[in-house]
């Protein structure tokens, strides 16, 4: 059987986790291809509220087998502490469900420190990163100095490794004014944390090419979003990775032609954490009202941060975007709920930059920068929306907006979520 991608269409923290939750009912193995613990994917089944940051979600369903690509970068000890919190809760984890591939690099504390001092370097042009130390492990993988995960099978080597690359950052660090790391308690902990890793390490293209021979349907789950994306998103203020669809043949080891379905996740409105331009976003009541009060997992805070997001409506300019660059097949689209109760809902269907109307996104941050959204106008709706199963149990405004999207994105629309619980979907038949 082939593959089916899953990606972010808008700035990440879409609700990619509950989808591919879902998504991982009708599959074998769910790969994460991009990214590190910068994300932040949330699962909700029953009582239960599941926060991941590098285990795909497809962990909390029992027959399923999850992968770390090759495309990852992995600290491997908040990948220990991330398992240990699933065993915590029931979850099995062993090596027959859960694979890390060789080729995966490894961040290490330097590479966080060295986040931060870039960070602090930039002052108010700051990226506004996770700080988990994402591009610095990127930047050390393709000055082809970084260290891969398969370096974790030979301890003692993997020790030296860690060693000699502290204290290389620790000079860069010091030259620029900031605290060095201390090596020794580092590669300690970095030792443990291999020890613990070891059994899971392996060749995860091999794996994904022997389960695809064999029938299995492999989900491909993206974190962070199209517009993050180091080619595609607003550079300089994206990540280092590829989250789009081209990331998830490099990152994983897999080709093209066994790729069926590109599904694109888009929330019903528009978020987004950290620097860069967000021509939809919205400031006072209605931002605050899209946010919520921060009291529930699903209100509009980051996951791994905790930083408030920014909130703006619907960007169809940028949507139509993302469908482009990774080739989307279908539209899925979450959190509907959140919009019930506004009088009217705007969508931006176009931009006016410098007076003149485009349909497509600049290329440079700069022209976004003064990006003025030209807005649709739905009609909201008040009635609950949260108990909706199917297409005709939502209100007619609500429907009305969920295939108004659809057909301004060209994308047929597969599902919409309307809660937090993995129930609350409403699926659109194919
Ligand atoms: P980094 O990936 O930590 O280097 O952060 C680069 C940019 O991507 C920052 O604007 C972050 O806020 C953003 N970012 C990284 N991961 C996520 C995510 O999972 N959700 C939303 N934004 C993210």
């Amino acid at each position: 059987m082939p593959a089916t991608v899953l990606i972010g269409a808008q700035w990440g923290d879409e609700g990619k986790g509950r989808v591919a939750d879902w998504l991982a009912s009708q599959s074998s193995v769910v790969a994460r291809y991009a990214g590190g613990d910068n994300a932040g994917h949330t699962v909700a089944v029953g009582d239960k509220v599941y926060k991941l940051h590098l285990i795909p979600s497809g962990i909390v369903r029992e027959r399923v087998i999850c992968a770390l690509g090759n495309g990852l970068v992995i600290n491997p000890v908040n990948l220990v502490r991330e398992m240990d919190g699933l065993i915590a809760a029931g979850i099995s984890i062993t090596p027959q469900r859960l694979a890390i591939s060789v080729r995966a690099h490894i961040i290490t504390p330097a590479h966080i420190a060295l986040d931060r001092a870039a960070e602090t370097a930039r002052g108010a042009e700051a990226i506004g990163t996770t700080l988990r130390g994402i591009g610095p492990a990127y930047m050390d993988k393709t000055g082809r100095t970084g260290l891969r995960a398969g370096e974790m099978l030979d301890i003692e080597a993997f020790a030296e490794s860690l060693t000699r690359h502290i204290e290389s950052a620790n000079e860069r660090l010091i030259r620029k004014g900031f605290e060095p790391v201390a090596a020794g308690p580092a590669v300690a902990e970095y030792v443990t944390a291999a020890h613990r890793l070891r059994p899971y390490l392996t060749d995860v293209s091999e794996l994904l090419d022997e389960q695809l021979k064999a029938g299995a349907r492999v989900l491909c789950e993206g974190a962070q979003g199209t517009l993050l994306d180091i080619d595609h998103g607003d550079y300089p203020y994206v990540t280092s990775s590829s989250p789009t669809a081209g990331g998830a043949l490099t990152g994983l080891g897999i080709g093209p032609r066994v790729v069926d379905r590109v599904v694109g996740v888009a929330k019903s409105y528009s978020t987004r954490v950290g620097g860069g331009p967000m021509p939809t976003e919205l400031a006072g009541e209605l931002a605050d009202r899209l946010r919520g009060s921060g009291q529930h997992f699903w209100d509009e805070f980051g996951t791994t941060t905790g930083r408030p997001r920014r909130c703006g409506w619907l960007d169809m300019v940028q949507l139509r975007y993302a469908a482009r660059v990774n080739g989307f097949t279908e539209l899925v689209l979450t959190k509907l709920d959140i919009l019930t109760g506004f009088d009217a809902i705007q969508v931006a269907v176009a931009y006016d930059i410098d007076g003149q109307r485009r349909s497509t996104p600049p290329s440079t941050v700069r022209e976004l920068e003064r990006a003025q959204p030209i807005y649709e106008t739905f009609t909201g709706w008040q009635e609950d929306v949260q108990s909706a199963r199917q297409p005709d149990g939502l209100p007619s405004a609500a429907r009305a907006y969920v295939e108004g999207i659809s057909a301004l994105a060209g994308l047929p629309l597969t599902a919409v979520s309307v809660g937090p619980e993995r129930d609350q979907l409403v699926v659109f038949p194919g």
